[in-house]
């Protein structure tokens, strides 16, 4: 249904500034409402004296402009016009644009965000959870969820997911063990989990959800990896289906938008409150969100709901399976498949090669092949099948683990005693937001041992923690601590 010229007239301020007539759009299922509406933005250029004051790539430096290309500044610019629409309170483009994204990913309601999913998680913490209340959490979160957690000063109960120790990385949580909490602690007020794993190893969210609902606790899925799951049958359910009552979305991730854009959906039976969590995005977000990175969210959703875009998806699931059943033949490669009967994103493909930790085969990947890989771990190495990616591209990769796999790279002696992917199970002693704003001292790693943490540690990729403000520090910990001199503990 072509709908734009009846709208776009309602995003035209009515005396600043007027626009061409918008007609190279296509009427189809790619209809993108914002991409339009920053077009006409940008090929009817006025006299500017506003933010930002590069007025359109006039005031930077050449070579920056060359770099990015003037058609970038161009577009660089905030919510402040009519014709683009604001996005707290959500109108105009802007706004057609989060409710079009709405009915694709069947929420209730849709927020563009432009500070990461970590915005999402800070925002839902502040407007749902509240001093001293039990929420129960995956402890393999990100740390915008225990920030939000130092935020609200609520009190984080640590569910632990399963290890899967032959690759050193987080599995799925157990239901049974979420009912049993609930059951012991029927103060817990909410549920807020981690699906897919980053490695991407999915827990049974219809249970989960079941469980929630069965004690009447609303869930919040953290699904920051999983965003193209709404538009694959072939990759897990969403959460959105699932029965989550909020679900966070990171496309720029892998859904194909710029990075740092975001998705926080409200879903259709959601019990939580849609203007308290608005609120809370009102206050804690930029007031002056970056127009090409809601744009880029708009596209994004356009794309992979169109059929050119399903099919990138199907490519990369196929690209994905692929190299998995070629990887999987090469001598001393071993791939993580799916653990048990609930879907696995085969897109996110976990290998390791024998004899390697997995810095160390990232490290031989980059510096002898020019590969770059999303991330490594103790064991393994972390590879995404992309909406963007080529079959070549694989074969590329295939060629290089072949020859690493025959060869005999040696494993790196100072990796030794080091240890990046945090499985330690927490000693906690004090909420996070207590401990946080007590009064602390910065103290020597070797005599921080015994001592109560005052400082969030968890690094990025994958920002699950190794310890948390009020978390007892304990010799476990050092292997995880090779980049820290001194921590920050509470006073004795
Ligand atoms: C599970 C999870 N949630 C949230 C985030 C934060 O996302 P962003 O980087 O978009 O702020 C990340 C980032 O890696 C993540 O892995």
């Amino acid at each position: 249904m072509c709908i734009i010229n009846m709208k776009m007239k309602n995003y035209v301020h009515k005396n600043l500034i007027s626009f061409k007539q918008v007609d190279e759009f296509d009427c189809s299922n790619v209809y993108a409402p914002l991409v339009n509406a920053m077009r006409a933005y940008k090929d009817n250029p006025c006299t500017g004296f506003h933010i930002p004051g590069h007025n359109r790539g006039q005031g930077v430096l050449d070579s920056f402009s060359s770099l990015v290309g003037i058609d970038a500044l161009n577009l660089d610019t905030t919510d402040e016009f009519d014709n683009l629409g604001t996005l707290f309170p959500s109108s105009g483009a802007i706004d057609e644009a989060q409710k079009l994204a709405s009915q694709v990913f069947n929420s209730k309601r849709t927020f563009f965000l432009t500070g990461g999913s970590t915005i999402a998680n800070l925002a839902l913490a502040f407007a749902l959870t509240r001093p001293s209340e039990k929420i129960a959490i995956g402890r393999n979160c990100h740390r915008s969820v225990l920030s939000g957690m130092i935020i609200s000063g609520a009190n984080p109960q640590w569910i632990m997911p399963k290890k899967l120790d032959d690759w050193a990385i987080y599995g799925a949580l157990n239901p049974v063990e979420l009912q049993d909490r609930l059951e012991k602690n029927p103060d817990i007020s909410l549920v807020w989990v981690t699906n897919p794993t980053y490695e991407g190893v999915v827990s049974d969210i219809e249970a989960i959800s079941r469980v929630c609902h069965e004690f009447d606790v609303p869930l919040i899925v953290d699904e920051a990896h999983g965003c193209l799951w709404n538009f694959s049958d072939v990759l897990p359910k969403s959460a959105l289906e699932c029965g989550a009552d909020a679900v966070v979305h990171s496309l720029h991730k892998t859904g194909g938008s710029m990075t740092q854009s975001s998705m926080l959906h409200i879903s259709k039976n959601s019990c939580f409150d849609v203007h308290k969590v608005e609120h809370a995005l009102k206050l804690l977000h930029t007031t002056s969100p970056s127009l090409l990175l809601l744009t880029s969210l708009d596209a994004a959703r356009a794309y992979l709901s169109s059929d050119i875009g399903k099919s990138a998806i199907e490519n990369a699931i196929d690209n994905a399976l692929y190299f998995r059943e070629r990887a999987s033949k090469i001598n001393g490669v071993r791939v993580l498949n799916a653990l048990s009967n609930v879907a696995f994103d085969v897109t996110k493909i976990f290998i390791k090669v024998e004899g390697l930790s997995g810095k160390r085969l990232e490290s031989i990947l980059e510096l002898d092949f020019s590969i770059e890989i999303e991330s490594a771990s103790d064991e393994g190495i972390l590879i995404l099948s992309n909406i963007g990616n080529t079959q070549q591209e694989f074969d590329v990769l295939l060629n290089a683990l072949e020859k690493i796999a025959s060869s005999n790279y040696p494993d790196l002696a100072y990796l030794e005693g080091i240890k990046f992917m945090p499985l330690t199970a927490p000693k906690v002693v004090m909420t996070p937001r207590e401990a946080y704003f007590s009064k602390k001292e910065r103290v020597k790693k070797e005599d921080a041992i015994g001592r109560i943490c005052a400082e969030v540690i968890a690094l990025c990729p994958p920002g699950i923690s190794v310890l948390l403000p009020g978390e007892l520090i304990g010799e476990e910990h050092l292997p995880y601590l090779s980049d820290f001199s001194e921590i920050d503990v509470l006073v004795k």
